[in-house]
């Protein structure tokens, strides 16, 4: 599959009926790699041709072609979490670049593991992209420091969220009664015309909206913590397979 441009930021050209507005200063692009339907992103901040891989994992090898082909340089790396089908490009880009990885304080708490000087961060940190920001997000619920990462209008996920579907709770470090609090906060906080782009393939469609996910998400219809938890620990994944698709609100 080629690079998918999925940034609203893209739509540069404004229709007769739209009021022009600046460009956006980034342009987000998926790559879907791996045996596991990863999404892998890059971030291209237009004004200083910096750029940042999120999740780098699989064939880096076309990662670092899609940064070649932008004329952008990869200045940073950002991980939503540290399971091996995010982290294990990390490596590779690093010894392609000089890349700087960013993960949260309690993400690298969590792996254990040694990587030469990362910036660890917390919930409502600012990682500037040139003249893009990126604010860090702490999701805790798939591990104890899953982040999302938003941009403008637009929500990188990881395992956090996935369109119609939510990460697992049930591998070490997981814990569902936080994930019901973080996609309470989420679905809450966030503007419903945020889009979503989370760490897998496991839709038809590669995106969605907030507004479409509180509407067919099941893991947004709960109200209640215990409903939740039992659905997400027991029952899930013996009613439903990938891919998955919407679900009425009952
Ligand atoms: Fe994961």
């Amino acid at each position: 599959m080629g690079p998918r441009p999925v940034a609203t930021g893209n739509r540069e050209v404004p229709t007769m009926s739209e009021p022009r507005q600046p460009p956006s200063p980034y342009r987000i692009e998926a790559l879907e790699l791996g045996p596991m339907e990863n999404f892998v992103y890059l971030i291209s901040d237009r004004a200083s041709g910096r750029a940042a891989v999120v999740d780098p994992a699989w064939e880096v090898d076309r990662v670092l072609a899609l940064a070649r082909d932008r004329g952008v340089r990869i200045t940073d790396i950002l991980l939503t979490h540290s399971h091996h089908d995010h982290i294990n490009g990390v490596e590779a880009v690093l010894n392609a670049s000089d890349a700087q990885v960013h993960l949260l304080k309690p993400e690298a708490q969590f792996w254990g593991r040694y990587l030469d000087l990362p910036t660890l961060h917390h919930g409502g940190d600012v990682i500037p992209l040139g003249e893009t920001e990126i604010q860090v997000l702490h999701t805790p619920g798939h591990t104890p420091g899953s982040a999302c990462y938003q941009l403008g209008q637009e929500l990188i996920t990881g395992d956090t969220l996935f369109v119609f579907g939510c990460g697992r709770c049930d591998l070490a470090g997981g814990d569902p009664e936080q994930m019901y609090d973080t996609l309470r906060h989420l679905a809450q906080d966030l503007p419903a015309e945020t889009v979503i782009h989370p760490g897998h393939h496991y839709a038809e469609q590669e995106t969605s909206t907030l507004a479409e996910q509180q509407t067919g998400n099941p893991f947004l219809h709960f109200h209640d913590r215990a409903a939740f938890v039992r659905y997400r620990m027991h029952e899930h994944d013996r009613l439903r397979h990938t891919p998955y698709r919407p679900v009425p609100a009952p």
